[in-house]
Order: structure tokens, then C-alpha cells, then sequence
């Protein structure tokens, strides 16, 4: 076992999660959200999307929370981008890092952004140098690694070809989405390894969801393989609107309680990051999905 020292969470509790409920919040409790979350100690929290306030109304006040939010210094807080419009947005709310979405599955991608994979990846190509001009960092996502919710099973090589082009744009990290959550563990221990072979391994990240309940699973066999960056969610708040069925992303709780027990460092406050859950259940008046959530909140009863 390689596991690494310390890991970088990537909190995506304030988009990935909030874009998924059928109703709106205001403004100030995601800002509330995000400042709790980087309270607890998140160092890198996904804020919003400048995506089309049409496809994604949850996302339509990013620009509004970013004003609001009290930006700390050393963490980020990158936005989504699907397009020169988005990127425009982000760059007038004064972001410092993006990420741009693409898909290994042709009909998410269709579904999710409107165009072809190879569209996709021509689209992302002058947003990736804009903003690299610009000085913003990159974030590149591929959705639909361990399958698609339109198509079943995905070929392998699309997730790399996919990856690599992201990586080749100039991402300084690509992050690989099982949106649907159906990953078994040995599964995503060979994806991980067959995009390694075209991006290097410190460069990839996790994104799972929880769907099957095999996301802590995954999670481990990846670590194994030595990746240092996942995406969570508080609370394991989240799905994706084009992925009908999808439940949340793996719950940062969860994922923190895992990583202390095998000593390995995230700077993240176990407690504190349990109380933004809380808050932000409250606000969306339902419970977390998190285990760990609920174990510490029945210990406190
Ligand atoms: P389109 O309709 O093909 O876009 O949508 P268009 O370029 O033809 O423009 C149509 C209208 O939208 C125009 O306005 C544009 O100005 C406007 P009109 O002239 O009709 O008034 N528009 C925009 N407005 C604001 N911001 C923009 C923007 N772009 C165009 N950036 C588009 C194409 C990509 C815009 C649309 O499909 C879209 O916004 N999709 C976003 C979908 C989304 O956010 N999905 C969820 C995130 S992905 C995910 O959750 C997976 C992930 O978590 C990883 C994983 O789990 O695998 C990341
Ligand atoms: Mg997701």
C-alpha cells in the first residue's frame, strides 16, 4: 500500500450538491455554507457555475454569492465553466480557478452540455488558454468515467482520450467522475491506472458518487494507488440534474473520518465540518446522508 501522507479534499457540497435540489436557496445561506465549510478547514471549495441560469436556475446566483462571500487567503474556490460566456462571468467576479466539464459518454455530454464530445473538447480548448492568460488555474472534469446513465457501459480509452485532451489543454488537474456512482472498487483502481499511463497520477482526482454505496471503497483502492485529491460533499449532498437517478456525492464526513483513521492529514475539523452539514440540512430541511453525520449527531444527543 502507497497510501499518501496527506490528501487535498475538494469540496463540492456548495455546487455539485446545491444544483441538485429542486429548490433554490438564497444567496446568503450558500454563502453561509461556503464560509462554514472553509471554517471547518476546507482549503478548496467548488463556489457556484457560471453555467446557463436556464439549464441549472440552482447556480444562477454564483456571481451574487461570490460577492457576498469573505474570501480567506490560501483557499480557492473554483467555479464552473462551460463555455467563453461562462468564463467571461467568472472572470468579472474576480475568480481565481475554473473548471471545465466534459464527459467520456457522447449522449451525457449531448444531455449535460449541449454538443458532441469532440464540440466539447473544441469549446474547452480557447476557454482553457483564455483563462490561463488570465492567470486562473484549470480544473478539467470527465464525467461518466465508470459508465453513463444513457449508455451503459463506457470504453475505457474514451475516459483517457478524454482525460489526456483535458490535461493537454493545460489542466492542472483532471478529475474523474463516476456520476452515476455505480463503481465497484477493482473497477476504478483500472480506470484510475489506464488514465495514469496518459496523465500523470499526481495530477488526477476522485469524484465519486455514492449511489451504490461503494464510494468509501473506491475511494481506498484509489488512495492505494497513491491519488492525493477527492471530491466530496457535505453532508453528501448532491446528484446531477442530467443524471437522473444519481444520488449524492461520497459525504466529506464520511471521507474525513475515513482518512483520520488511517492517519492520513486534511487539515479538516471532523466536528466543525459535522456543524456546516447540520446547517445546511436545516436549511434544505432534510436529513444528512452521511453516516458518520448522523453517529456524531446521535452522540451529541
Ligand atoms: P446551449 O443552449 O446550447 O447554449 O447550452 P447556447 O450557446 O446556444 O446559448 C443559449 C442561451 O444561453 C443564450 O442566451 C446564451 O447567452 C446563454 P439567449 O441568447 O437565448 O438569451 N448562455 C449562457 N448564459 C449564462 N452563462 C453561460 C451561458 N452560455 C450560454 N455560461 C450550455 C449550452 C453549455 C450553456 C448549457 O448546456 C449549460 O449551461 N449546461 C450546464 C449543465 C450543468 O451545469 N450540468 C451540471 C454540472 S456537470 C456535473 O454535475 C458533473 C460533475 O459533478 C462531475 C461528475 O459527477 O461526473 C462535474
Ligand atoms: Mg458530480
Amino acid at each position: 500500500m502507497a497510501l499518501p501522507k496527506s490528501v487535498e479534499l475538494v469540496e463540492v457540497g456548495p455546487r455539485d450538491g446545491l444544483q441538485n435540489e429542486p429548490r433554490s436557496l438564497p444567496a446568503a445561506v450558500k454563502v453561509e455554507l461556503i464560509e462554514r465549510l472553509t471554517g471547518a478547514g476546507c482549503k478548496v471549495v467548488e463556489a457556484g457555475a457560471f453555467v446557463s441560469p436556464r439549464w441549472v436556475p440552482q447556480m444562477a446566483d454564483t456571481a451574487e454569492v461570490l460577492a457576498a462571500l469573505k474570501r480567506r487567503p490560501g483557499v480557492r474556490y473554483p467555479v464552473l465553466v462551460p463555455n467563453l460566456k461562462g468564463l467571461e462571468r467568472a472572470l468579472a467576479a474576480g475568480v481565481e480557478e475554473i473548471a471545465v466539464f466534459g464527459a467520456a459518454s457522447e449522449t451525457f455530454t449531448q444531455r449535460n452540455i449541449n454538443c458532441s464530445i469532440a464540440e466539447s473538447l473544441e469549446r474547452f480548448r480557447p476557454v482553457c488558454a483564455e483563462a490561463r492568460a488570465a492567470g486562473l488555474r484549470v480544473r478539467g472534469y470527465v464525467s461518466c468515467v465508470l459508465g453513463c446513465p444513457y449508455e451503459g457501459e463506457v470504453p475505457l480509452a474514451q475516459v483517457v482520450e478524454v482525460a489526456a485532451a483535458l490535461d493537454a489543454m493545460g489542466c492542472a488537474e483532471v478529475s474523474l467522475g463516476d456520476t452515476i456512482g455505480i463503481g465497484t472498487p477493482l473497477k476504478a483502481r483500472a480506470m484510475v491506472e489506464a488514465v495514469a499511463a496518459a496523465v500523470p497520477l499526481e495530477r488526477l482526482a476522485v469524484h465519486f458518487h455514492d449511489t451504490y454505496g461503494q464510494a468509501l471503497a473506491n475511494i481506498l483502492a484509489c488512495l492505494e494507488l497513491g491519488v492525493a485529491t477527492v471530491d466530496t460533499a457535505v453532508a453528501g449532498l448532491g446528484g446531477c440534474p442530467y443524471a437522473k437517478g444519481a444520488s449524492g456525492n461520497v459525504a466529506s464526513e464520511d471521507v474525513v473520518y475515513l482518512l483520520n483513521g488511517l492517519g492520513i492529514e486534511t487539515g479538516i475539523d471532523l466536528e466543525r465540518l459535522a456543524a456546516a452539514g447540520a446547517f445546511i440540512c436545516r436549511a434544505l430541511d432534510r436529513p444528512p446522508s452521511s453516516k458518520v453525520a448522523l453517529a456524531l449527531a446521535g452522540r451529541a444527543a
